[in-house]
């Protein structure tokens, strides 16, 4: 899962978090694919999580002061589907902790973070980057 150029949304301290977080999500589902037995990629994949639920925290966070900083119109909205996606993520890890660490079922997760995040940050949060270009702009 590779980070691309064009991913880039012209504020540096969101670019560089959106690389940290594909590199995570990379390193999370090669802990989760890979051939070793399960038991032992469980410390690992376990790791990735906490890292993750935390790390996301502070990027939606930040990403959202951003949206204030600059008058973005649609900041509600883009806080709303944050707040979905860290409920998303607090339900997965609530679920762990009350039935444990099924191999399928991280797999599942793993896939769907993949897939929000390449989505989010090529789709959703461009038109923050446009509208900073628009407003002429850069940060
Ligand atoms: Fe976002």
């Amino acid at each position: 899962m590779m980070w691309k150029e064009h991913y880039r949304v012209g504020a540096d301290l969101i670019d560089n978090q959106h690389q940290e977080l594909f590199k995570r999500v990379s390193s999370f589902i090669k802990a989760v694919q890979t051939k070793a037995p399960w038991e032992e990629r469980k410390a690992e994949v376990l790791a990735t999580l906490e890292f993750m639920q935390h790390y996301v925290i502070i990027h939606f966070s930040d990403e959202e002061a951003l949206q204030k900083e600059i008058g973005y119109p649609a900041a509600d909205q883009h806080t709303e589907i944050h707040e979905n996606f860290k409920a998303e993520v607090g339900a997965f890890a609530n679920k762990i902790e009350q039935e444990g660490l099924d191999e399928q079922g991280v797999q599942e997760f793993a896939a769907r973070v993949m897939t929000w995040l390449i989505m989010h940050v090529a789709g959703e949060d461009q038109k923050i980057g446009q509208f900073m270009r628009e407003q002429g702009g850069s940060q």
